[in-house]
Protein backbone atom coordinates (compact mmCIF):
# COMPACT_ATOMS: atom_id res chain seq x y z
CA UNK A 1 0.00 0.00 0.00
CA UNK A 2 1.42 3.50 -0.75
CA UNK A 3 0.97 6.15 1.63
CA UNK A 4 0.39 10.10 0.72
CA UNK A 5 0.68 12.94 3.34
CA UNK A 6 -0.18 15.51 0.88
CA UNK A 7 -2.43 16.50 -1.74
CA UNK A 8 0.29 16.80 -4.85
CA UNK A 9 1.89 13.54 -3.78
CA UNK A 10 -1.43 11.63 -4.31
CA UNK A 11 -2.12 13.27 -7.67
CA UNK A 12 0.84 12.89 -8.86
CA UNK A 13 0.32 9.37 -8.40
CA UNK A 14 -3.44 9.18 -9.24
CA UNK A 15 -2.69 11.21 -11.95
CA UNK A 16 -0.63 8.41 -13.89
CA UNK A 17 -2.94 5.94 -13.03
CA UNK A 18 -6.30 7.18 -14.59
CA UNK A 19 -4.49 8.47 -17.39
CA UNK A 20 -4.19 4.53 -18.23
CA UNK A 21 -7.68 3.92 -17.69
CA UNK A 22 -7.72 2.67 -14.14
CA UNK A 23 -11.01 3.48 -12.41
CA UNK A 24 -10.76 4.96 -8.95
CA UNK A 25 -12.73 3.89 -5.88
CA UNK A 26 -12.51 5.90 -2.68
CA UNK A 27 -13.63 5.67 1.13
CA UNK A 28 -13.47 8.18 3.48
CA UNK A 29 -12.81 7.69 6.76
CA UNK A 30 -11.39 9.00 10.08
CA UNK A 31 -9.89 5.96 11.44
CA UNK A 32 -10.19 3.28 13.60
CA UNK A 33 -11.09 1.47 11.59
CA UNK A 34 -13.04 -1.45 12.16
CA UNK A 35 -14.66 -4.33 9.53
CA UNK A 36 -17.72 -2.05 8.80
CA UNK A 37 -15.14 -0.21 7.19
CA UNK A 38 -13.25 -2.81 6.15
CA UNK A 39 -16.51 -4.11 4.32
CA UNK A 40 -16.64 -0.72 2.12
CA UNK A 41 -12.68 -1.07 0.79
CA UNK A 42 -13.76 -4.57 0.28
CA UNK A 43 -16.75 -3.41 -2.12
CA UNK A 44 -14.59 -0.96 -3.29
CA UNK A 45 -12.08 -3.29 -4.32
CA UNK A 46 -13.95 -5.71 -6.18
CA UNK A 47 -15.93 -2.96 -8.62
CA UNK A 48 -12.64 -0.84 -9.11
CA UNK A 49 -8.40 -0.83 -10.36
CA UNK A 50 -7.41 1.08 -7.92
CA UNK A 51 -8.85 1.58 -4.07
CA UNK A 52 -7.72 4.93 -2.29
CA UNK A 53 -9.08 5.41 1.67
CA UNK A 54 -8.26 8.10 3.37
CA UNK A 55 -7.83 8.75 7.08
CA UNK A 56 -8.61 12.26 8.29
CA UNK A 57 -10.08 13.04 11.90
CA UNK A 58 -11.88 16.27 10.14
CA UNK A 59 -12.13 19.03 12.81
CA UNK A 60 -14.32 21.20 11.38
CA UNK A 61 -17.55 18.39 12.23
CA UNK A 62 -16.92 18.01 15.78
CA UNK A 63 -19.33 19.98 17.34
CA UNK A 64 -17.46 19.05 20.71
CA UNK A 65 -13.98 19.97 20.86
CA UNK A 66 -13.34 17.01 23.55
CA UNK A 67 -15.05 14.69 21.33
CA UNK A 68 -12.73 15.69 18.73
CA UNK A 69 -9.81 15.09 21.06
CA UNK A 70 -10.96 12.19 22.21
CA UNK A 71 -11.29 10.78 19.10
CA UNK A 72 -9.05 7.59 18.85
CA UNK A 73 -6.15 7.87 16.18
CA UNK A 74 -4.67 4.07 15.93
CA UNK A 75 -2.55 4.74 13.03
CA UNK A 76 -0.49 1.79 13.01
CA UNK A 77 -3.08 -0.62 13.92
CA UNK A 78 -5.10 1.08 10.87
CA UNK A 79 -2.37 0.74 8.70
CA UNK A 80 -1.61 -2.89 9.29
CA UNK A 81 -5.70 -3.54 8.93
CA UNK A 82 -6.20 -1.71 5.03
CA UNK A 83 -2.57 -3.62 4.09
CA UNK A 84 -4.27 -6.91 5.52
CA UNK A 85 -7.36 -6.48 2.85
CA UNK A 86 -5.00 -5.41 -0.22
CA UNK A 87 -6.61 -1.71 -0.26
CA UNK A 88 -3.87 0.56 -2.85
CA UNK A 89 -3.38 3.92 -1.40
CA UNK A 90 -4.20 5.73 2.00
CA UNK A 91 -4.04 9.91 2.05
CA UNK A 92 -3.11 10.26 5.47
CA UNK A 93 -3.17 14.32 5.44
CA UNK A 94 -2.83 16.86 8.21
CA UNK A 95 -5.54 19.18 8.42
CA UNK A 96 -3.09 22.28 6.58
CA UNK A 97 -3.41 19.97 3.21
CA UNK A 98 -7.26 19.50 3.61
CA UNK A 99 -7.80 23.35 4.55
CA UNK A 100 -5.39 25.64 3.41
CA UNK A 101 -5.49 29.22 3.83
CA UNK A 102 -7.32 31.17 1.13
CA UNK A 103 -9.29 27.80 -0.21
CA UNK A 104 -12.49 28.65 -2.07
CA UNK A 105 -15.21 26.45 -0.91
CA UNK A 106 -19.08 26.14 -2.51
CA UNK A 107 -21.92 26.57 -0.55
CA UNK A 108 -24.69 23.41 -1.12
CA UNK A 109 -28.03 23.73 -0.57
CA UNK A 110 -28.93 20.77 1.49
CA UNK A 111 -32.42 20.94 1.21
CA UNK A 112 -33.43 20.89 5.03
CA UNK A 113 -31.55 17.32 4.82
CA UNK A 114 -29.41 18.45 7.81
CA UNK A 115 -31.92 19.93 9.63
CA UNK A 116 -33.43 16.84 11.54
CA UNK A 117 -32.31 13.86 13.76
CA UNK A 118 -28.38 14.20 13.83
CA UNK A 119 -28.23 17.58 12.27
CA UNK A 120 -30.63 19.18 15.12
CA UNK A 121 -28.37 16.87 17.59
CA UNK A 122 -25.08 18.19 16.63
CA UNK A 123 -25.79 21.89 14.91
CA UNK A 124 -22.66 22.12 12.26
CA UNK A 125 -21.76 19.02 12.20
CA UNK A 126 -22.74 17.96 8.59
CA UNK A 127 -22.14 21.60 7.52
CA UNK A 128 -18.08 20.11 8.38
CA UNK A 129 -18.72 16.62 6.78
CA UNK A 130 -19.98 18.29 3.27
CA UNK A 131 -17.15 20.40 3.20
CA UNK A 132 -14.38 17.62 3.81
CA UNK A 133 -16.11 14.84 1.90
CA UNK A 134 -16.23 17.77 -1.09
CA UNK A 135 -12.87 18.79 -0.91
CA UNK A 136 -11.21 15.04 -0.41
CA UNK A 137 -13.72 13.97 -3.91
CA UNK A 138 -11.59 17.19 -5.46
CA UNK A 139 -8.72 16.26 -4.56
CA UNK A 140 -8.95 12.04 -5.27
CA UNK A 141 -11.80 12.83 -7.76
CA UNK A 142 -12.64 9.18 -8.13
CA UNK A 143 -15.34 7.38 -10.25
CA UNK A 144 -16.90 5.71 -7.16
CA UNK A 145 -17.47 7.18 -3.72
CA UNK A 146 -18.32 4.54 -0.91
CA UNK A 147 -20.54 5.05 2.14
CA UNK A 148 -21.89 2.92 5.12
CA UNK A 149 -25.83 3.01 5.15
CA UNK A 150 -24.64 3.11 9.06
CA UNK A 151 -24.90 6.73 8.44
CA UNK A 152 -27.99 6.87 6.64
CA UNK A 153 -28.22 10.88 6.76
CA UNK A 154 -24.80 11.34 5.88
CA UNK A 155 -25.15 9.11 3.09
CA UNK A 156 -28.54 11.31 2.09
CA UNK A 157 -26.68 14.40 2.46
CA UNK A 158 -23.72 13.35 0.63
CA UNK A 159 -25.99 12.08 -2.40
CA UNK A 160 -27.61 15.65 -2.29
CA UNK A 161 -24.40 17.53 -2.55
CA UNK A 162 -23.53 14.93 -5.84
CA UNK A 163 -26.43 16.17 -7.45
CA UNK A 164 -26.19 19.45 -6.85
CA UNK A 165 -22.61 19.51 -8.41
CA UNK A 166 -24.04 17.22 -11.33
CA UNK A 167 -20.52 15.29 -10.48
CA UNK A 168 -21.27 11.66 -12.72
CA UNK A 169 -19.08 10.41 -9.23
CA UNK A 170 -21.20 7.38 -8.90
CA UNK A 171 -21.96 7.07 -4.77
CA UNK A 172 -21.95 3.30 -3.14
CA UNK A 173 -24.38 2.49 -0.29
CA UNK A 174 -22.69 -0.22 1.61
CA UNK A 175 -24.92 -1.80 4.42
CA UNK A 176 -24.33 -1.88 7.73
CA UNK A 177 -21.64 -4.29 8.86
CA UNK A 178 -23.17 -5.98 12.60
CA UNK A 179 -21.42 -7.46 15.50
CA UNK A 180 -22.85 -10.87 16.04
CA UNK A 181 -25.38 -9.98 18.64
CA UNK A 182 -26.78 -7.12 16.17
CA UNK A 183 -24.97 -4.01 17.76
CA UNK A 184 -23.69 -2.09 14.45
CA UNK A 185 -19.83 -1.82 14.33
CA UNK A 186 -18.52 1.83 15.33
CA UNK A 187 -15.38 3.17 16.63
CA UNK A 188 -17.09 4.58 19.68
CA UNK A 189 -18.58 0.61 20.78
CA UNK A 190 -14.92 0.54 22.60
CA UNK A 191 -15.91 3.62 24.84
CA UNK A 192 -18.39 1.34 26.08
CA UNK A 193 -18.34 -0.31 29.50
CA UNK A 194 -18.84 -4.19 30.19
CA UNK A 195 -22.42 -3.92 31.65
CA UNK A 196 -23.49 -1.34 28.61
CA UNK A 197 -21.71 -3.35 26.00
CA UNK A 198 -23.97 -6.08 26.95
CA UNK A 199 -27.30 -3.81 26.90
CA UNK A 200 -26.57 -1.97 23.65
CA UNK A 201 -27.90 -4.64 21.65
CA UNK A 202 -31.23 -3.81 22.57
CA UNK A 203 -31.47 -1.02 19.99
CA UNK A 204 -31.32 -3.03 17.00
CA UNK A 205 -33.31 -5.50 18.55
CA UNK A 206 -35.91 -2.91 18.86
CA UNK A 207 -35.56 -1.65 15.37
CA UNK A 208 -36.42 -5.33 14.07
CA UNK A 209 -39.21 -5.32 16.32
CA UNK A 210 -40.46 -2.41 14.07
CA UNK A 211 -39.54 -3.70 10.86
CA UNK A 212 -41.42 -6.80 12.15
CA UNK A 213 -44.30 -4.66 12.77
CA UNK A 214 -44.63 -2.72 10.31
CA UNK A 215 -44.30 -5.32 7.69
CA UNK A 216 -46.58 -8.01 9.02
CA UNK A 217 -49.45 -5.85 9.87
CA UNK A 218 -52.31 -5.15 7.03
CA UNK A 219 -51.85 -1.43 8.34
CA UNK A 220 -49.38 -0.52 10.36
CA UNK A 221 -49.05 3.37 11.05
CA UNK A 222 -45.74 5.16 12.40
CA UNK A 223 -47.28 6.74 15.70
CA UNK A 224 -47.85 3.19 16.90
CA UNK A 225 -44.54 1.74 16.00
CA UNK A 226 -42.98 4.93 17.63
CA UNK A 227 -45.06 3.56 20.27
CA UNK A 228 -44.16 -0.02 20.29
CA UNK A 229 -40.72 0.89 20.51
CA UNK A 230 -40.50 3.09 23.59
CA UNK A 231 -42.60 1.06 25.56
CA UNK A 232 -39.61 -1.73 24.38
CA UNK A 233 -37.00 0.72 25.53
CA UNK A 234 -38.85 1.35 28.64
CA UNK A 235 -39.20 -2.50 29.53
CA UNK A 236 -34.98 -2.75 29.15
CA UNK A 237 -34.59 0.12 30.96
CA UNK A 238 -33.26 2.32 27.94
CA UNK A 239 -33.77 5.61 29.22
CA UNK A 240 -31.97 8.48 26.93
CA UNK A 241 -33.07 8.04 23.21
CA UNK A 242 -31.87 11.02 21.83
CA UNK A 243 -33.91 10.19 19.02
CA UNK A 244 -36.44 7.81 17.46
CA UNK A 245 -37.83 8.63 14.04
CA UNK A 246 -39.25 7.22 10.87
CA UNK A 247 -38.86 8.56 7.53
CA UNK A 248 -39.34 8.97 4.06
CA UNK A 249 -35.27 7.83 2.98
CA UNK A 250 -35.51 10.43 0.04
CA UNK A 251 -36.98 13.86 2.26
CA UNK A 252 -35.91 12.48 5.71
CA UNK A 253 -39.00 13.38 6.72
CA UNK A 254 -41.04 12.51 9.36
CA UNK A 255 -44.02 9.44 8.02
CA UNK A 256 -46.91 10.17 9.86
CA UNK A 257 -48.34 7.65 7.22
CA UNK A 258 -46.41 4.30 5.43
CA UNK A 259 -48.84 5.43 2.37
CA UNK A 260 -46.95 8.62 2.18
CA UNK A 261 -43.97 6.96 0.87
CA UNK A 262 -42.11 4.11 -1.34
CA UNK A 263 -39.15 4.11 1.30
CA UNK A 264 -39.07 4.00 4.68
CA UNK A 265 -36.31 4.30 7.48
CA UNK A 266 -36.43 4.25 10.94
CA UNK A 267 -33.62 6.04 12.22
CA UNK A 268 -33.00 6.30 16.04
CA UNK A 269 -29.90 6.80 19.06
CA UNK A 270 -30.05 6.04 22.16
CA UNK A 271 -27.02 6.74 24.84
CA UNK A 272 -25.65 3.92 26.76
CA UNK A 273 -22.45 4.76 28.89
CA UNK A 274 -22.49 8.75 27.70
CA UNK A 275 -21.97 7.21 24.47
CA UNK A 276 -24.21 7.90 21.50
CA UNK A 277 -24.92 4.46 19.59
CA UNK A 278 -26.90 5.37 16.02
CA UNK A 279 -28.71 2.67 14.30
CA UNK A 280 -31.12 2.40 11.31
CA UNK A 281 -33.35 -0.02 9.39
CA UNK A 282 -34.90 0.42 6.14
CA UNK A 283 -38.39 -0.57 6.98
CA UNK A 284 -39.59 -0.86 2.76
CA UNK A 285 -38.38 0.48 -0.38
CA UNK A 286 -40.95 -0.17 -2.97
P1 LIG B 1 -16.26 7.22 9.83
O1 LIG B 1 -17.15 7.31 11.01
O2 LIG B 1 -14.84 6.77 10.02
O3 LIG B 1 -16.95 6.28 8.78
C1 LIG B 1 -16.39 6.09 7.50
C2 LIG B 1 -17.41 5.34 6.65
O4 LIG B 1 -17.61 4.03 7.22
C3 LIG B 1 -18.78 6.03 6.61
O5 LIG B 1 -19.28 6.00 5.28
C4 LIG B 1 -19.61 5.18 7.56
O6 LIG B 1 -20.99 5.19 7.27
C5 LIG B 1 -19.01 3.80 7.32
N1 LIG B 1 -19.29 2.89 8.44
C6 LIG B 1 -19.03 3.09 9.76
N2 LIG B 1 -19.47 2.05 10.49
C7 LIG B 1 -20.03 1.17 9.63
C8 LIG B 1 -20.68 -0.09 9.77
N3 LIG B 1 -20.84 -0.66 10.95
N4 LIG B 1 -21.12 -0.70 8.64
C9 LIG B 1 -20.98 -0.11 7.42
N5 LIG B 1 -20.37 1.07 7.23
C10 LIG B 1 -19.92 1.70 8.31
O7 LIG B 1 -18.36 8.88 8.49
C11 LIG B 1 -17.25 9.37 8.66
O8 LIG B 1 -16.18 8.66 9.12
C12 LIG B 1 -16.96 10.82 8.37
O9 LIG B 1 -18.09 11.60 8.61
C13 LIG B 1 -16.44 11.06 6.91
C14 LIG B 1 -17.49 10.66 5.86
C15 LIG B 1 -15.14 10.29 6.67
C16 LIG B 1 -16.14 12.56 6.71
O10 LIG B 1 -15.21 13.00 7.63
Amino acid sequence: MEIFNTVSTLQQHLYQLTRSGKKIGFVPTMGALHEGHLTLILDAMEENDIVVCSIFVNPTQFNDPNDLKKYPRPIEKDTQMLESVGCHVLFLPEVEEIYPAGLVEPEFDLNGLDTPMEGAKRPGHFKGVVRVVYRLLDIVKPDSLYMGQKDFQQYSIIAQMLRQLNSGIRLVMVPIVREIDGLAMSSRNVRLSKEGRAHAPILHKVLQEVEYYVNSQPFPIPHKATELAFDLFKQHGIEQIDYFEIVDGNSLKTLHSFEDSHFAVVCAVIVIDGVRLLDNVILFEK
